[in-house]
């Protein structure tokens, strides 16, 4: 059965971007000239998913309205004859079909992935934290969905981080299959340097069995006192298998404000219109040699 819906977790406050999402869902911050979910979306789209389950919050209204029509402002643009203009505004409603679900309280990720257990159902499912934008030579989730048909089981994304960074990730403990995926025998969320099972950090891509959720109802809070996805998916490995890929292509953490300047940079310089302009402008500032 193809895997055609996926949750997108967009509750979160955005600490790490304040003061910008104190009135900005972090998610809607633009990276060039569209939110960073939208590249996020694009990706699952490009991957075969069909329904988005956005999972939000009160405060975070905007992201439902970015995916929506908006028929005023579009008949203003019809009216001024400017059909490119009018072609991006309705793109986004029309990359799937979106519904969102509220996350009562901010409990955590596992918390958030279950609040779409009911959307879902019986089947198996993608998470893509919007975070994460990764840009490679094919789309990260369908890198993923072709672990799944060849292996069948849940699949999670890792790639290697320095030890000192392991405490910011799920770390998990890996046994080489082939090439670059993993059967995984444990993992753990956010653990020391010295307790880390690996280098291998999960990043914000999952394909995730419905028996999780069962899992999640049952998964007590873990650090920092939320229920913790890695703790689901640690207890779901002890049922079922679930994977590693180490995907290609470079992720861009945009929830940090270095990561997302670098985000900025490197899809400006590849955006068709913007691109040569703004690589003159950057040749041009010779900040290196100060
Ligand atoms: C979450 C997950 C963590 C994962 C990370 C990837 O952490 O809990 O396991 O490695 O996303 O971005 P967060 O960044 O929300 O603290």
């Amino acid at each position: 059965m193809p895997i055609t819906k996926a949750v997108i977790t967009a509750a979160g406050w955005g600490t790490r971007f304040l003061p910008a999402t104190k009135s900005i869902p972090k998610e809607m911050v633009p990276v060039v000239d569209r939110p960073a979910i939208h590249y996020v979306v694009q990706e699952a789209v490009e991957s075969g998913i069909r329904l988005i389950v956005l999972v939000t919050a009160p405060e975070k209204k905007a992201i439902e309205d970015y995916f929506d029509r908006m028929p005023e402002l579009e008949r203003l643009l019809e009216a001024k004859g400017d059909m490119a203009t009018l072609a991006e505004v309705r793109r986004p409603a029309q990359m799937a079909r979106f519904c969102a679900v509220r996350q009562q309280e901010k409990a955590g990720l596992g918390h958030a992935v279950l609040a779409a257990r009911e959307v879902i159902g019986n089947e198996f499912f993608a998470v893509l934290l919007p975070d994460d934008l990764i840009d490679g030579p094919e789309p990260c989730l369908r890198q993923m969905l072709r672990v799944h048909e060849q292996y069948g089981g849940s699949v999670v994304a890792v790639e290697r981080v320095p030890r000192e960074a392991v405490s910011r990730y799920g770390i998990v403990a890996p046994e080489l299959l082939s090439g670059r995926v993993y059967r995984l025998r444990d993992m753990v969320e956010k653990p020391s340097p010295e307790n880390a099972p690996s280098d291998l950090a999960i990043v914000g891509r999952y394909l995730l069995s419905p028996r999780l959720f069962d899992i999640l109802e049952h998964t007590p809070a873990g650090r920092g006192n939320e229920i913790q996805l890695t703790d689901g998916i640690r207890a779901l490995l002890r049922e079922e298998p679930v994977y590693a890929l180490e995907f290609e292509g470079q992720r861009h953490d945009t929830g940090n404000k270095l990561g997302f300047l670098k985000a900025t940079v490197s899809y400006a310089l590849r955006h068709p219109e913007l691109g040569p302009a703004f690589r003159d402008y950057l040749c041009s500032l010779n900040v290196c040699h100060d």
